[in-house]
Parts: C-alpha cells; structure tokens; sequence
C-alpha cells in the first residue's frame, strides 16, 4: 500500500462511520455550527479553525474538505457576494460533503459553495474531468499513459480546476500534513498559484517539535492519522517564505500536544500569510514609524525598521506595513505633499527626515490597545 491509497482508505472509512482517533478537540464557532447537519459536525477530522480569517466577499478554497464542514462555516461568512470551493480526492468525502449541499444552500439563500475532485498538490487537474476522459480512452498499453500525460498538460493549461490568481483566501483544516513528502513543496506552489496577489493563507495543521525519522514516516497507520507526515515546526514556515509568501506567522499555536510518539510532540497550529503585490516599487516620499517593542525588526525582503524612527518605503510597502497584516505594529506617515514617484533606489534602513513629512497625514495612530483620543 503507498501513502496516497493508504490516506484514501482511511478517510473513505471515516465518511462511512465516525473514527474517534481522527478526532482532534477543536472549539468551534457555535453559532456557525448551529445551521450545520449533524452527520457533518460529527464526521469532523480538523485539528484547527481555518474559518476564522473568512471575510465578507471572499473567494475561499478549502484545501481537503472532507465533510465540508470548513466550507459550510465560511459559507455563512463570505455572504452572497462570495464563494466557496471544496476540494478534496476521496469520491466518499465529496459525496458526504454534497449530499447536505442543497439543503444547506437553503438554509443560506442561495448556492454558494462548490466541492470538486482534485488532489490539492495539483490544483490545476481537474480528476472529474480526467474520469470522464478514462472512460472513453480506458488506458490499455504503456502509450495510452504517454497520451494521458499529454491531455492532463492540456487540461491543466486550458481548463484548469482552479485557475491563476483566483482566490482571496485558501484554507485547510489537518489535510497538508498527509501529502507525501515529496509532492509538499509543489503543494505550497500549487496554493502560492492560485491565491491572488494580496490575498491570504490560514492553514491549520500538525506540527512536530523535531522533523520525523523515515521509521515513523514508513508507518501508514500513523502517516494517515495525521501524525508522521507532520513538518518540523521551522520548515513548515519556511516552506511557505520559500513559495513566495510574506508575513509567514504561527497565529495559533496548541501548547499541548495533540500526541507524543516517541518523544516527538505532535500539535497542532495554525499558519496565516499573505501572497505578496506584484506592483513596482515607487518611491513618493512615504514614511513608517515602528511601534516597538523591539529595538528593530526585518521584514521578507530584508529591509530593517528601527523602532520609532522615520523610515523611508515605497508606496507599495507603505500600503502592505499600513494594511491589515501590520496595522497594529506601524504608524504610517503619507508625504505632505504629492510627488512625482521614481523607481525605489534606497538602500535599506534609509531615514526619512521629519522635514520632509511634515504636515502629512498620519495613519493607524491608535496604538494597539486602544487609547485614541
Ligand atoms: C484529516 S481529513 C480533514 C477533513 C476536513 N478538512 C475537516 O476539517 O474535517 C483529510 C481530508 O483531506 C483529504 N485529502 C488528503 N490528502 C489529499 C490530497 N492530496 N488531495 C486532496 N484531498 C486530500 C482526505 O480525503 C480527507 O477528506
């Protein structure tokens, strides 16, 4: 048995009756799980609470949503302006998943959550699609794998399961964990791919304290129970730096461990990140101040902010250090008066002098607890 029939077995088992060793404790938002079929809460194999970082208007992927019980949650949030797509390749979760769609389209006013057949390390290859193209090309020699491979490039490029730059939040809950190591890092670009430029991560998912050894690894039973194709706690931050994402953070972190295996903790967390604007670097005269506590801090890029002072940045960087992400740790200061923008040429750590901001507005003046006057 390999990793992926093994994960497939398991979690056709558990669409088929409640599995009580899949189950992580999770606290839920009640209300959400208020308008949500039983069979559905109770079919339950997350280990966090993704649904909590879903805006009104969103455009949201579940990565592996099972029972749909993520994506019945973000429903209520998203509105009807917004959308929500599951996806997941075991037919028995997908089928547990849509069997409540039209009830709960009902219960929400209108039909705002889609689940499709994919494996989430290859967003783009839609597995429904390529079913129904099996059943009138059945393979039956070794070409028939050459021509397979050729209408997947086509698929994949022409019609693709979820396209560029399609989505403003993607979210999973326990899924990362179970694709095979070697498909992880395709996993990250596969999600870096399909988020737009500005939009966000929230993946909850098992860590480990130290990386896993091959023994516990080769263990299908604990490979698919969620436990030995953790990632380090480091590298599944840096997996995330590494694809291109900013702002990388451990949001949640379960002080407790959800299971010790050998000494190894295993717990769950929760990773929130930003895909980053694909604008030029325009300098306007633009300033942040950083709040503290620290004497300085880094971002991705590598520019250096020290503590209270003016620092110059490019429009782009103003609108990211003064968006959601880091309202509360920069006070941003607009330039007084417009100038004509010219390509960034500072290097990092460049002051900006009081002289040439003065009189500009000031943005996000409260500091984080409150105390505006
Ligand atoms: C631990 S369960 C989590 C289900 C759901 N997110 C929840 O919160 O209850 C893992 C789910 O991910 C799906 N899954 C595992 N590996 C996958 C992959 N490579 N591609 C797509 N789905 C996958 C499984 O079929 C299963 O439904």
């Amino acid at each position: 048995m390999t990793i992926e029939t093994g994960v497939l077995e398991r979690y056709s088992a558990g669409a088929a009756a409640i599995q009580t060793d899949l189950c992580c404790p999770v606290d839920y938002d009640r209300e959400l799980l208020a308008i949500l079929p039983q069979e559905i809460i109770e079919k339950d194999y997350g280990c966090g609470d993704p649904s909590r970082y879903v805006k009104k208007g969103d455009v949201v992927l579940d990565l592996g949503s099972g029972s749909g019980k993520i994506c019945y949650m973000a429903a209520q949030l998203v509105g009807d302006q917004g959308k929500v797509i599951g996806v997941d390749m075991n037919d028995d979760m997908l089928a547990l998943a849509r069997k409540y769609q039209s009830e709960m389209a009902q219960k929400l006013g209108s039909n705002r959550v889609a689940f499709v057949k994919g494996q989430i390390q290859d967003l783009a290859l839609d597995l429904s699609a390529m079913n129904e193209h099996l059943a009138q090309y059945p393979i039956q020699k070794a070409e028939d794998i050459i021509s397979l491979r050729a209408w997947q490039e086509k698929q994949r490029l022409e019609s693709p399961l979820i396209g560029d730059n399609s989505i403003d939040l993607v979210v999973s809950n326990c899924v990362l964990n179970l694709v095979h190591d070697s498909d992880k890092e395709q996993l990250i670009r596969e999600i870096f791919r399909v988020v737009k430029p500005g939009g966000r991560v929230a993946i909850s998912d098992i860590i480990c304290d130290e990386r896993v050894p091959e023994h516990l690894k080769q263990n299908q039973h604990l490979w698919s129970g969620c436990i030995s194709g953790a990632l380090q706690e480091l590298d599944f931050l840096d997996a995330f730096s590494k694809a291109g994402f900013i702002a990388v953070s451990y949001d949640k972190w379960e002080s407790r461990p959800w299971q010790v295996v050998e000494g190894l903790e295993f717990r769950s967390v929760t990773i929130t990140a930003v895909k980053p604007e694909h604008e030029p670097c325009i300098d306007k005269g633009h300033a942040v101040i950083y709040r503290g506590p620290y004497s300085e801090v880094y971002d991705d890029d590598g520019h250096v902010y020290l503590r209270g002072q003016r620092m110059a940045v490019c429009e782009r960087t103003f609108r990211l250090l003064t968006g959601e992400t880091y309202a509360t740790d920069f006070i941003g200061i607009l330039p007084a008066q417009e100038i004509e923008g010219k390509p960034w040429d500072c290097a990092t750590g460049t002051l900006r002098p009081a002289a040439a901001t003065k009189g500009g507005l000031h943005q996000n003046t409260c500091s984080p607890g409150g105390g505006c006057c």
